[in-house]
């Protein structure tokens, strides 16, 4: 790995798995898709107490590329939501000060939303909060890949760690210390499978559109009584950092 990151109480860089959409919708007896646009609100709320509690990074896996086999009308509703999204909750984030970016493979959406996510990071480029990543037609296989393929392009044979790091998406981010996964299940899902090597993992039954601040403060505490050696051993770490 590049550099150990200082230990910290609230993680500078958090990636979220959220899942249970579908699950929350079908226990009201509602279509799954309304299960997708609670989820989107519970996104809006999570960028805020983020922000609050001093989060640098939020990163949150919206559509993975295998995603694409839902039924047609669920990934037209989810595109629909998207773009919506793009244009009316990204002004409000951007009222309140939040980067967004959006991380994945762009040319498989609609015209619409690509210049949706340009217009997007564009306009919320220079603020200086919370910077919320979407990543969206995104997997970690794919990062892995159109990194090293970047590096062929640039004619290297032989690459470093550091090389490849250097190509990936969210390059300029810190890796995600903390990954929370919502929902019962506890994979990565081919999330950010480089960036998460050393991210403490807190996975929840909670299902996502449930899912608030006391339920993130929770995971927060979670990750506060971890100790995070990073290969050294516990005598190593400076003594505030030892667990009892
Ligand atoms: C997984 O739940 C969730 C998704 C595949 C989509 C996540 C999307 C949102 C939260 C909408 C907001 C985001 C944007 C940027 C529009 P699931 O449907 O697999 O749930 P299930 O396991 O209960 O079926």
């Amino acid at each position: 790995m590049s550099h150990i990151p200082e230990n910290t109480n609230i993680p500078r860089h958090v990636a979220v798995i959220m899942d249970g959409n579908g699950r929350w919708a079908k226990k009201r007896l509602m279509p799954r898709v309304m299960g997708h646009k609670r989820g989107l609100d519970t996104l809006e709320e999570m960028c805020r107490v983020c922000s609050n509690l001093g989060v640098a990074y939020l990163t949150v896996f919206a559509f993975s590329t295998e995603n694409w086999r839902r039924p047609e009308e669920e990934v037209s509703f989810l595109m629909g939501l998207f773009l919506s999204a793009l244009d009316k909750k990204v002004k409000k984030m951007h009222a309140n000060g939040l980067r967004v970016k959006v991380i994945g493979e762009r040319s498989h959406f609609s015209q619409a939303i690509q210049d949706g996510i340009v217009a997007a990071e564009e306009l919320t480029k220079n603020n200086k909060g919370l910077t919320l990543t979407i990543a969206a037609d995104y997997g970690g296989k794919w990062d892995i890949v159109q990194a090293a393929n970047q590096l062929i392009r640039e004619g290297k044979t032989e690459i470093t760690q550091e090389d490849l790091s250097a190509k990936l998406m969210l390059a300029e981010a810190p890796e995600p210390d903390l990954f929370i996964r919502t929902g019962g299940e506890t994979r990565i899902s081919n999330f950010m499978l480089w960036q998460m090597a050393y991210a403490e993992f807190y996975f929840t039954d909670v299902l996502w559109p449930d899912f608030n601040e006391t339920e993130i403060k929770k995971a927060f505490a979670s990750f506060t009584q971890r100790e995070r050696r990073f290969g050294r051993t516990s005598e190593q770490l400076p003594i505030e950092q030892q667990r009892p």
